[in-house]
């Protein structure tokens, strides 16, 4: 299991200037592009750089037929069996805001969400709250990582439009069952729609056999370029959806009066698109299948159990959501005792090479609720090995060495001097330890301060 194969696949984990390869543990975030996705994007402006569906010549012919066939990739990937309900989208960010600002509402249809969804999938319901008279109802999750139906259940009975879950959580790895939240919520009539951002960079799921209405995927999350992503809908549920975004490539015909749209998916897909980027999606998904789900999952599920077996023994670290790492694959979410967690992301990045994430992870409501000041996140995925397992849990250890558990501010308001003088602002009462202030150059964390104040996307 150790040195998986893959790792040679990515230019970015390569060592470099005699360092160490970097540890990177911050995929579910954004993961790394392998070299097959970097040539597909390069061969696209090499070798055809034209734009779909518009020209007859040559190099339009080309990137039309496999901008088509990355929509069938991402259709076979999915399960969704026909490719015309896949549209391509910049981000999922943009595929739930399709669906959110898409759908036809009247006053009073209520939207249920879980209590830990991402931004993406909360505040695109406040505005519609505020500005269509749609309730927001949220269904508690229990912190184990358990999911109670029949509380589903009595909320669907309570009259729902439309139940919109993550599919696998940003937050702590966990998975809900899709397929009986599904099956619950078409009994009650209500559509469903998953922010399948976590879940499907581990093809997760066969969409049309569980029957989902509308689910959302970010291409840069399963080892595809930015600015990629598709909302993924059931047989004749586009066609529900009215386009956030017309103009060129969407109407059959305009005069200057009138158009007339023309059919799903194109009407979605407004203007010239990221071509290069969705070839380079298509590459990403041909490696994922190559790669295989199974083994996606035993090297996530070895690693995760790996760092909770090591740590286990430390009575300063707390383990967010199920105990058991095989409920939580890809996520060790984590707070220490005493420690600022910026201020452990950047001491595990500047002495370990080790890169987290830490803050909110665009899950705020969650922190706030609880009065917790953030965590730490480190993600797996395919790439990583036990040595990256291994040093993670060191530089942990080393952190826990250097700041003792007593006579430290926890999580209390305020930023301490150390922060103060390296430049950061406060931290959405983050008590800081000074640790990274102490080793981390000064220039260097103030940037980090901004970048990592606890919110950002994740
Ligand atoms: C669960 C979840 N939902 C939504 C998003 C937003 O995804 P995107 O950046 O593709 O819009 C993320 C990523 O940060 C996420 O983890």
């Amino acid at each position: 299991m150790n040195a998986p194969p893959a790792r040679n696949d990515f230019p970015a984990l390569r060592a470099r200037a005699g360092r160490p390869p970097p540890v990177y543990l911050d995929s579910a975030c954004m993961s790394l592009v392998p070299t097959a996705v970097l040539e597909a994007m390069e061969e696209y402006y090499r070798d055809f750089p034209g734009c779909a569906g518009r020209s007859l010549h040559r190099f339009s012919e080309e990137v039309s037929r496999r901008y088509e066939e990355a929509r069938a990739a991402f259709a076979r990937f999915l399960g969704r069996r026909d490719p015309r309900n896949i549209v391509f989208v910049r981000n999922a960010t943009e595929a739930l805001n399709l669906v959110a600002q898409g759908l036809a509402y009247e006053r009073g249809d209520t939207v249920l969400v879980t209590d830990r969804e991402h931004n993406s999938n909360l505040v695109v319901w406040h505005r519609l709250a505020a500005e269509r008279g749609v309730r927001l109802a949220s269904l508690a999750l229990g912190d184990d990582g358990g999911f109670d139906g029949d509380a589903l259940e009595e909320a669907l009975e309570r009259g729902i439009r439309l139940v919109s879950f993550f599919h696998t959580s940003n937050l702590d790895g966990r998975t809900l069952p899709i397929r009986e939240i599904t099956e619950r919520a078409h009994d009650h009539g209500a559509l469903v729609l998953f922010d399948g951002c976590q879940a499907a960079p581990r093809g997760a799921v066969d969409l049309d056999a569980v029957g989902v209405d509308y689910y959302a995927v970010s291409g840069h999350k399963m080892l595809g370029p930015t600015g990629t992503g598709v909302l993924a809908a059931a047989p004749g549920r586009l066609s529900e959806l009215r386009p956030l975004l017309i103009g060129g490539e969407t109407v059959e015909w305009s005069t200057l009066t009138g158009h007339e749209l023309r059919p799903p998916p194109y009407r979605f897909e407004a203007g010239l698109q990221n071509y290069a980027g969705l070839l380079g999606a298509r590459a990403a998904i041909e490696y994922l299948e190559r790669f295989g789900r199974d083994e996606i999952a035993a090297r996530e599920i070895d690693l995760n159990r790996r760092v909770t077996r090591a740590l286990a023994g430390e009575p300063r670290v707390h383990v967010l959501g199920p105990a058991d790492p095989a409920s939580r694959p890809s996520i060790f979410a984590f707070t220490l005792d005493g420690i600022d967690p910026n201020d452990a992301a950047v001491f595990l990045d500047e002495g370990f090479r080790v890169m987290v994430r830490s803050g909110q992870h665009c899950v705020h409501s969650f922190y706030e609720r609880h009065g917790l000041v953030g965590n730490v996140r480190a993600s797996f995925y395919l790439y990583n090995d036990r040595t990256d397992a291994d040093t993670l849990v060191r530089g942990i250890r080393e952190l826990l060495d250097r700041i003792p558990p007593a006579g430290v501010t926890g999580t209390s308001a305020g930023t301490t001097a150390e922060a103060t003088r390296a430049g950061r602002g406060p931290r959405h009462g983050a008590g800081s330890t000074g640790v990274a202030a102490r080793s981390v150059p000064p220039r260097r964390t103030a940037a980090r301060g901004r970048a990592g104040s606890a919110t950002g996307s994740g």
